[in-house]
């Protein structure tokens, strides 16, 4: 049973700090996930390793090459982080970088050699992705979030799992979190539902829902949690519906 876990960046990193990490949820979030280790595909957000570089070069907007080294070198960085807490907290894993397994297209995912990653799954490696800049066959370069790679593997992998945690408690609507969205409640309830509260170039929470509406269109639902409350993502990992599940309209 696979499961695919995006953590935002918005647990991780202090997003409103530039390159600012947090330590203390980094080790919280791998001991938790340390206690439902198999056949997990871990994707991380960037957080302030991200979207501070990205902002600053004006990616994806504009094409800087000097753009690219920096914010992928910066959230390569906060991988490292999170892959030594994995492992101290028992978990063997290894880091994939997506820059340098798939290709874009006008910003979508096009081409993906994700033949280590199911390796890394046969073998009892947790394979750890994260959301990162990659080059772009129609633009030069983009910028590939987590949302899009846990959409695109919870479909390629046919994961039983997918989980996207957040540092709110799902979708929120009117300040409450929905138990269900499918693409037809989205209609109506898209005006209410924001983009992120500090600086994020990929898309806050509507980006988000964009994502897992296509991947409920396939048939594979996921659910949206607050992945900051202790014991959320040892939950989610089992499957449990911890926030706001992302539904086929029937
Ligand atoms: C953004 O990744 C990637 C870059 C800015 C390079 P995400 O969109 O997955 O990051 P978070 O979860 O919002 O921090």
């Amino acid at each position: 049973m696979t499961r695919v876990l995006k953590i935002g960046g918005s647990i991780l990193t202090d997003k409103s700090r530039e390159l600012t990490a947090r330590p203390e949820e980094i080790t919280r979030v791998a001991k938790e996930i340390a206690s439902h280790p198999d056949d997990v595909v871990l994707v991380h957000g960037a957080g302030s390793f991200g979207h501070f570089p990205a902002k600053k070069y004006d990616l994806p907007h504009e094409f800087n090459r000097a753009g690219l080294r920096v914010t992928h070198n910066c959230v390569a960085r906060l991988c490292e982080k999170v892959v030594e807490a994995l492992s101290l907290a028992g978990v063997e894993c290894l880091p994939v970088h997506p820059l340098s397994c798939l290709l874009l297209r006008d910003g979508r995912i096009d081409s993906f050699f994700m033949e280590p990653i199911k390796e890394m799954l046969k073998n009892g490696i947790m394979p750890v992705l994260h959301g990162d800049v990659a080059m772009d066959a129609a633009g030069k370069a983009a910028i590939v979030s987590g949302d899009h790679l846990i959409a695109y593997l919870g479909k390629a992998l046919q994961a039983e799992v997918v989980a996207v945690g957040s540092n709110v408690d799902g979708v929120l609507f009117s300040g409450r979190p929905l138990s269900r969205i499918t693409r037809k409640e989205f209609s109506v309830v898209q005006s209410a539902i924001g983009g992120s509260a500090s600086a994020d170039v990929t898309g806050g929470m509507r980006g988000k829902l964009l994502e897992l509406l296509d991947l409920a269109d396939l048939g594979i639902d996921s659910v949206i949690f607050n992945a900051g409350i202790e014991g959320n993502i040892a939950r989610a990992l089992k499957g449990e519906c911890v926030g706001t599940r992302i539904g086929r309209a029937n």
